[in-house]
């Protein structure tokens, strides 16, 4: 199956009460193992992509023709939508020019005014290639030099503003942050996620920052109206714990145990575990 755009995944995500996974991806290792655990567990999934790791993967071209073809090689049948994460305004531009099939316009950090201009604009070229489009209201907290900021929560009528410029997907900060949260973190914001799902209706919501939640808030937040999680450090933990213990009990010493196809394959068995363990959580399998 081709990729295809996140918009049909979500909405029906959204009807049936559960939520597709975006899980970040770094390399080959992490791709294969993402789409084979998707497609043994009959669900849809979405292959995120930072601008960072794009870099890293030698252009967005590079991972676009890559996942296409891993697609076919592979026989996945389950549909995939491969999606920017967090994208600069020319960055989504540079996606759509190499074959992504979503979309994320991060315009949190500009006054809203300029991120409801930039959004009109990006919806309208989405609508005519048939791409999806996330936008986001309210700064995702995370690490940054060292200092963990907590997230923000969006304001609900700026949701509404930019959820009927018609986008597809809608990231509003509820409390949320990237990577690990903090002992003091107090949780996400039910009261704003609510309200948020009051003012935008149908719109499917997504929350980002997904590593870690435990999971009955992960439950009320699908309730709620999240029909996206993005999952991303959770996997990078557990790939560099299985490394580790796999080097640590001197596997690469044994025979050719150094060989990257032995040596990676524990990492990779552990992206596969975490990614089952969220498709179950997140209630999407069986619904590809
Ligand atoms: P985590 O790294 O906290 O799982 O967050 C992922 C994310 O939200 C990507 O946009």
């Amino acid at each position: 199956m081709p990729l295809v755009s996140a918009k049909e995944m979500l909405t029906r995500a959204k009807a049936g009460k559960y939520a597709v996974g975006q899980f970040n991806i770094n390399n080959l290792e992490w791709t294969k193992s993402i789409l084979l655990t998707a497609e043994e567990l009959k669900s849809p999934v979405i292959l995120g992509v930072s601008e960072g790791a794009g870099k890293y993967m030698c252009g967005f071209k590079t991972v676009a023709d890559m996942v296409k073809a891993m697609i076919e090689e592979l026989k996945i049948t389950v549909p995939v939508a491969l999606h920017l994460d967090h994208g600069s305004y020319e960055g989504c531009y540079k996606c759509i020019d190499a074959g992504f099939s979503s979309i994320m316009f991060d315009g949190s950090h500009y006054p809203i005014e300029e991120n409801v201009a930039k959004t009109t604009e990006l919806v309208k070229v989405c609508a005519e290639k048939g791409l999806s489009l996330e936008a986001e209201v309210g700064a995702i907290g995370g690490e940054e030099d060292g200092v963990v900021g907590m997230g923000e929560c969006a304001d609900p009528d700026e949701c509404k503003m930019i959820a009927d410029l018609g986008v597809t997907m809608l990231a509003a900060g509820i409390g949320n942050i990237h990577g690990k949260y903090p002992a003091n973190w107090k949780g996400l914001s039910f009261e704003t996620l609510a309200a948020v799902q009051e003012k935008t209706g149908e719109m499917p919501l997504v929350l980002h920052g997904g590593t870690g939640i435990p999971a009955d808030m992960i439950r009320k937040a699908i309730s709620l109206g999240v029909a996206k999680i993005n999952v991303n450090t959770e996997c990078q933990l557990a790939f560099a714990a299985a490394t580790r213990q796999y080097i640590e009990a001197g596997k690469d010493l044994e025979g050719k145990g150094f060989d990257p196809r032995k040596l990676l394959a524990p990492g990779c068995e552990a992206i596969k575990a975490t990614v089952k363990e969220k498709m179950e959580l997140f209630g999407s399998v069986g619904k590809a």
